[in-house]
């Protein structure tokens, strides 16, 4: 096998996109990232795509567009690129049967396993812990099976604290921090696995 293909859906600032491109190209994954989809055209994601030499792929949503239709068309971009994995590196839309049946896809959520789903976790969790209600949330990584929002087998997580004299951008430039690691760690796994599976398969041919 060639390096595994990965494509990478980001709607927005596309830090974590940074990593992985960062960690591709001083070879701590080894996988080539072959697209990179938004469905915000503006999103600076694309921009560091582009920066990258990476196909940037907008693919905003049209007016009125049902869930199932956008996620056909996406389906279809993404039988284009045939990634070994998909990468939602900051995807903000839920992704339907039609593309979680059809790929490998991996999400990163900003919070610790069945807490907080959805938008602005991190920003949720410090209102928690304002209220008194928390002392520490998290990061996970986990795979995409089904349509559930932010749930899925855990492939890797750490806890972020809340420590004393954390405001929210402290807490909030930690927990990224942690994202930016544990995401690459996992995608660099992963296509380490796909390679040895793959000289298995030669192996025993
Ligand atoms: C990250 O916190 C991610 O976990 C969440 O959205 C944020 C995206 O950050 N879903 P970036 O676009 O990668 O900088």
């Amino acid at each position: 096998m060639t390096r595994p293909r990965l494509v990478v859906l980001a709607s927005g600032n596309g830090s974590n996109l940074q990593a992985l491109i960062d960690a591709v190209d001083e070879g701590h994954i080894n996988g080539q990232i072959v697209a990179v989809v938004s469905d915000r055209p503006e999103s600076r994601a694309l921009t560091r795509a582009t920066d990258a030499g990476i196909l940037a792929a907008p693919l905003p949503i049209a007016e009125g567009e049902r869930r199932d239709d956008y996620d056909r068309r996406l389906a279809d971009l993404l039988s284009d690129l045939a990634p070994h994995l998909v990468v939602l590196a900051g995807w903000m839309r839920i992704l339907t049967d039609t593309v979680v049946e059809s790929f490998r896809v991996i999400n990163l959520h900003p919070a610790l396993p069945g807490e907080l789903p959805g938008t602005r976790a991190i920003e949720r969790a410090w209102a928690e812990h304002l209220a008194g209600g928390r002392d520490r949330s998290g990061v996970m990584v986990h795979e995409v099976p089904d349509v559930a929002v932010d749930a899925g087998p855990v492939l890797a997580v750490e806890e972020v604290a809340m420590v004393p004299g954390d405001d929210l951008d402290s807490f909030a430039t930690r927990v990224h921090a942690v994202e930016h690691r544990l995401l690459t760690r996992v995608v660099a796994e992963i296509c380490d696995d796909l390679l040895s599976h793959d000289h298995q398969e030669v192996i025993d041919a």
